[in-house]
């Protein structure tokens, strides 16, 4: 079984919520949902941009959290280092650094390998690229940015170069690169050259990103820099790319804040037949622990999803009772949530899944089908209260129903459950159109809830939580396209209702 905390501080008004006028409903539930008694949580780092991220453009993409928290750890590889964040300690050295292709500059070795393999495939490409700067020690950057202050002034030295302490080149895991002619060196208009253009298209392939690019000034804090490649690996360079974060400040600041309650796109929520909502943490390894009681008198949830609806960045819960209401149930930032905001009515008899089926959408929409089997998709124009549906075909009755992104091209696909087991694969093309389908599962009439994950796995990694009728949890992870063996996720889940 699912472990059960025994206090379970809302039980003494469960009754009274049970009443189903909307009004008496939304008022309790407000009580009910006022801020829940978190467990004390391991102290974790506020995300600061170095600047307003909000002067930047929105992310476009269907699945903005990336379930990933920002890495302050030195030696990691995907350490954040900004304005806003100084290595620590400020004296950081590598250990594994080694000589690039011989160049005289160094790298921490995995950085390196990866280099050269860019290299390598630059040449097969035809374009020459040579490195022109690597790791730099603190005293190096101090005596570096020193002239910098000494020839421009401090205000100009400070969009060009990073004070000591501050700068990715101390990590080991940044690169400036230029065309080997030598033309362009260092100037923005290495990015207009097809050796720099060739780079920003495939660096992502061996683990590299653009870290300053153009157009994000005030976000990074740095001028637009083409040569400037950092490692990150190819995990986060993929995910980012696919789904278009412009920046390290981007991707991790997409996270949900760290005060919040549901803290990742792995976090379960679940109801147990007592009616309360439990919220379970997202497993390091394995199976999932219980965390807190969030409410109580849930009970009458027809189906409950995890989705940050007003794209503020921090996790929302949207209810479907099963008197009809679609209740959003805004996630504050330090914690707990709002009361019900109704976001519609008349909703009892559709079967729903929530997400973005198009990239330009700035907030994630409800597809779902009424008794008559016409899919529907109600896009979601402001966070709030949905408006009206654009019809996307009969044939749905009976399916189960899930947006998430099976061939890692960045847009949500539709993924069918059909009543005889089979399930279907319907491509999405990120502009709300779906493909016809093709079958990538059977025996899936055995899975009672099927919900996707992000991050379950690790970093970046996109998949499904599915339960069995037997109560069991298992992981179903992506390729881009194809499965990862499963893996058990957990048992006992078989008299919850899991949020999807
Ligand atoms: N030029 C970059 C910002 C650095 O100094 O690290
Ligand atoms: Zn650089």
């Amino acid at each position: 079984m699912p472990a059960l905390n025994d206090s379970h501080p809302f039980r003494a008004r469960r009754r009274r919520a049970r009443v189903r006028l909307p009004l008496a409903f939304s008022l309790c539930a407000a009580l009910l949902l006022g801020t829940p008694a978190l467990a004390p949580a391991a102290p974790v780092h506020t995300v600061v941009g170095p600047a307003a991220l909000a002067a930047g453009p929105v992310p476009a993409t269907v699945n903005p959290l990336p379930s990933l928290a920002p890495v302050f750890a030195a030696g990691s590889t995907a350490v954040l280092v900004n304005k806003s964040h100084p290595l620590n300690p400020l004296r950081y050295a590598p250990s594994d650094l080694v000589n690039v292709r011989g160049s005289g500059y160094y790298l921490r070795a995995e950085a390196a390998g990866a280099l050269n393999s860019l290299f390598n495939a630059a040449s097969s490409a035809g374009q020459g690229l040579t490195v022109v700067s690597g790791y730099r020690s603190y005293d190096t950057q101090a005596a570096l940015y020193d002239y910098y202050v000494r020839t421009y002034g401090q205000a100009y030295a400070d969009t060009i170069s990073a004070k000591p302490g501050y700068s990715e080149h101390q990590t080991g895991l940044a690169v400036d690169i230029g065309n080997a002619g030598g033309s362009c060196g260092l100037s923005t208009c290495f990015g207009d050259t097809p050796a720099g253009r060739w780079v920003a298209a495939n660096a992502y392939r061996y683990g590299f990103i653009v870290r300053y690019p153009n157009g994000y000034s005030s976000t990074t804090g740095y001028s637009y820099e083409p040569w400037h490649l950092r490692y990150i690996g190819p995990t986060i360079a993929a995910d980012m790319r696919a789904r278009s974060f412009p920046t390290l400040e981007h991707y991790f600041a997409g996270n949900p804040a760290s005060g919040a309650s549901i803290k990742s796109g792995s976090d379960l929520l679940a109801v147990d037949s007592a009616g309360h909502l439990l919220l379970y943490t997202a497993p390091q390894s394995g199976s999932y622990r219980y965390r807190t009681t969030i409410g109580g008198g849930w009970s009458n949830l027809k189906q409950g999803f995890v989705v940050d609806w007003n794209a503020d960045g921090v996790y929302d819960i949207l209810a479907q009772w099963k008197n009809g209401v679609l209740a959003l149930y805004r996630g504050r930032a330090g914690g707990g949530f709002d009361g019900l905001r109704s976001v519609g009515w008349g909703w009892a008899d559709m079967t729903i899944t929530v997400g973005k089926l198009s990239r330009s959408a700035m907030y994630p929409g409800v597809l779902g089908y009424r008794p008559d089997g016409v899919l529907r998709y109600y896009a979601n124009s402001t966070g709030g209260a949905l408006g009206g549906f654009v019809s996307m075909g009969p044939g749905w009755a009976g399916r189960g129903i899930t947006l998430a992104d099976w061939n890692n091209d960045g847009n949500n696909d539709v993924l069918a459950q059909l009543p005889g087991g089979a399930l279907l694969y319907y491509r999405g093309n990120g502009a709300g159109g779906i493909a016809y389908p093709s079958t990538i599962g059977g025996g899936w009439q055995v899975m009672t809830s099927v919900a996707p994950a992000y991050g379950y796995a690790g970093l970046g990694t996109r998949g499904l939580l599915a339960r069995r009728t037997d109560g069991t949890l298992n992981y179903y992870g992506f390729r881009s396209g194809s499965w990862i063996p499963p893996r058990p996720a957990g048992s006992g889940w078989g008299p919850m209702k899991l949020f999807r």
